[in-house]
């Protein structure tokens, strides 16, 4: 579907987001057609620019990150539609140029009174910036006296962190709705957009192979993983303070969680499908005691492919007592009927040993197995394994008899890989989810309910860590820390090494 005629805000249009993923997504989105003639990109920020700065901005974060090719035609019909608009985030003034430059665009560019406003900013800001688009009356439609009919849309978009733990989620929460209606906030979780996560929905509920295999008589545990090669040089503004389990565990990995143990939803309507996920997050516990069912680490100096690399306090900006955590693993269960005594453990970090982001359900040994010991001794667990990046697919994990003359079995893979199945190319998960917010479509995007279910989930992880002080340190380039190792040996299980 094609997005109605409408204009996009940035607020932090000079931050890296909005060169990295918001300016090529919606470059994509015009070159794959699916903006309307009358669409208009309007920039907010304090730097000192014009529309034609503003343009030339976009044109390079196109030109760099963009995953379409240049089309000189689509360029400039799109850059007609672009504004730039000066102001800090406590201006009124700006705030009052802001609404008169869309009233123009309406007017000029037929963008119609549908505003989205994107808000790419800390989250210390959401609060002025809400409050501004209310009092200048940007907010709801109408409410700038333009006389345009109620049908009009106004959409806030906000990007996580949602807050720091659940009592300041659910400050913010009621500072954007008091000024948006929870049905016009759109909540980024970027996951949520990617190709790979939605198909965990086609897998399960479109076929009839996996589902009888889905629950705790068949699956011994799941593991989520989501591994970065990269450092934090140049991200401490954001990251410190933070560390990995607000930036990851909250949000993207609850995510997959919920989408990985959540019932069929009685359809595909967002409301329906909301509910499965509350449904999951409620009934999702930490297993306990959490000392020994947790783990938090930092990165020290190492290696990363052959390069040296140093540690996260010796990066730019961190002090050398930071006691933000770079690794972070959980352990939850879910308790249902589908899922009780079935673990969950989900991990991520920053200079691992590579970049890669799976789900793995790992099953139960066979009951009895009728060899000699000697020949199964390369027969580990068998495994369901979605690949969400970057090599995306999904892979069968079993055991084979080795070719030869002897019983001998080994574990061999079965996959599935989207680049040789499909001959159709994936959108990048921004491009997906801002065409969803400017065709009003919400089920890629958690609601306030999910993001404050996830905190009651990571709260007391958070505040068990607290109290301890500092994280251990794992080398660069290694798998985390030990802690997180003695983990799972101490259930007699280990970590998938993707
Ligand atoms: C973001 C985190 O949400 O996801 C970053 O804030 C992380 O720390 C990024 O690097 C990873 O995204 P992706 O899509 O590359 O896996």
């Amino acid at each position: 579907r094609i997005a109605g005629p409408c204009s996009l805000v940035i607020f932090g249009v000079t931050g890296d987001l909005a060169k990295r993923k918001l300016m090529p997504a919606v470059y994509d989105l015009a070159n794959r057609g699916l903006l309307p003639p009358s669409f208009a990109l309007v920039g907010f920020a304090r730097r000192d620019w014009d529309d034609q700065d503003f343009g030339q901005v976009v044109h390079d974060a196109v030109r760099e990150h963009s995953r379409t090719p240049f089309r000189e035609d689509v360029w400039e019909r799109l850059a007609e539609g672009f504004r730039f608009v000066q102001g800090a985030f406590d201006d009124d003034a700006a705030f009052d140029q802001l609404r008169t430059t869309l009233a123009e665009l309406d007017a000029e560019r037929g963008t119609d009174g549908n505003h989205a406003f994107y808000l790419s900013i800390p989250p210390g800001a959401f609060p002025t910036v809400c409050e501004q688009l209310q009092r200048s009356g940007l907010a709801v439609p109408g409410g700038d006296g333009d006389g345009l009919p109620a049908e009009r849309w106004r959409r806030v978009v906000i990007e996580k962190p949602f807050g720091h733990d659940l009592a300041s989620a659910k400050e913010l929460n009621a500072v954007v709705n008091g000024v948006f209606p929870e049905d016009s906030v759109f909540r980024i979780d970027h996951y949520l957009g990617k190709e790979t996560v939605q198909n965990i929905l086609a897998l399960r509920f479109a076929n009839q192979l996996f589902d009888p295999l889905w629950s705790s008589h068949y699956v011994d545990h799941v593991q989520i993983t989501m591994a970065e090669d990269i450092g934090l040089g140049g991200r401490a503004g954001y990251y410190d303070g933070i560390g990995a389990a607000r930036d990851v565990i909250q949000n993207h990995l609850l995510q997959l969680l919920a989408l990985v143990a959540m019932e069929e939803p009685v359809s595909f309507e967002p409301r329906e499908l909301q509910a499965e996920k509350i449904k999951v997050l409620s009934a999702t516990r930490n297993i306990l005691p959490l000392d020994l069912n947790t783990a938090r680490g930092q990165y020290g100096p190492g290696w990363q492919g052959s390069h040296p690399v140093p540690g996260l306090v010796d990066e730019e900006g961190f002090s050398a007592d930071s006691t933000t955590e770079t690794f972070a693993a959980i352990a939850v269960e879910v308790d249902s009927r589908r899922w009780a005594g079935v673990p969950f453990y989900l991990r991520t970090g920053k200079r691992l040993g590579r970049r890669v982001t799976e789900i793995a359900l790992v099953f139960k040994k066979a009951p009895h197995l009728p060899f000699d010991k000697t020949m199964t001794e390369e027969l580990g667990e068998n495994a369901l394994v979605i690949r969400v990046q970057p090599d995306e697919g999904i892979t069968l994990r079993f055991g084979s008899k080795v070719p030869g003359s002897s019983m001998q079995v080994r574990d061999v893979n079965m996959d599935f890989s989207y680049g040789q199945a499909f001959t159709e190319s994936s959108p990048e998960a921004y491009e997906r989810l801002i065409l969803d917010v400017l065709l009003g479509e919400p089920s890629l995007f958690p609601v306030n309910a999910e993001v404050e279910l996830s905190w009651r989930i990571l709260d007391p992880v958070l505040q068990a860590w607290a109290a301890e002080g500092r994280p251990d340190t794992y080398e660069s380039g290694m798998w985390g820390p030990r802690s997180a190792e003695d983990m799972m040996t101490r259930v007699g299980r280990v970590w998938r090494r993707p």
